[in-house]
């Protein structure tokens, strides 16, 4: 799996999102509570596309009348016909056996790490004495 820089964390503001066309996929990558998540953008239900899902908590009911929300838009659900999803591995919460999302790892690293590279080219000293260019091997 190829790595691919596909922006700047600024360039996705928090409860933001942000579609990129990465290897003739259409992804969206999700900031939420401080974190990054990649998914294809396409519900496995008909199409949708998922940058248009609303990011909404789980909520759950230990008694009737009582419910708690957690893991806050950490959820997806689909604007079509509202199926949702775990954002953090594309998980179906209609269908969790048959139903998912293709989900793909994201990493944050600084700019000075990208820059390096795993390619250096060897370079040698040059300075320049009585007119004439001298490098030394
Ligand atoms: S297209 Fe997403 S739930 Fe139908």
């Amino acid at each position: 799996m190829a790595r691919h820089i596909v922006a700047r964390t600024s360039d996705i503001p928090p409860g933001g999102n942000k579609v990129f066309g990465v290897e003739g996929r259409d992804i969206v990558v999700f900031h939420v509570n401080g974190e990054f998540f990649a998914l294809l953008n396409r519900c496995p239900h008909e199409g949708a596309p998922l940058v248009k899902a609303a990011c909404v908590a789980r909520l759950t009911s230990p008694e009737p009348g009582v419910y708690q929300r957690s893991r806050v838009g950490e959820l997806l659900r689909c604007p079509w016909h509202g199926w949702e999803f775990d954002m953090r591995n594309g998980q179906s919460w209609f269908d969790p056996q048959r139903v998912k999302v293709r989900s793909y790892p994201v990493a944050v690293e600084s700019g000075e790490e990208l820059q390096k590279g795993p390619y250096v080219a060897e370079t040698f000293p040059v300075r320049v004495e009585d007119n004439y260019v001298i490098v030394e091997v």
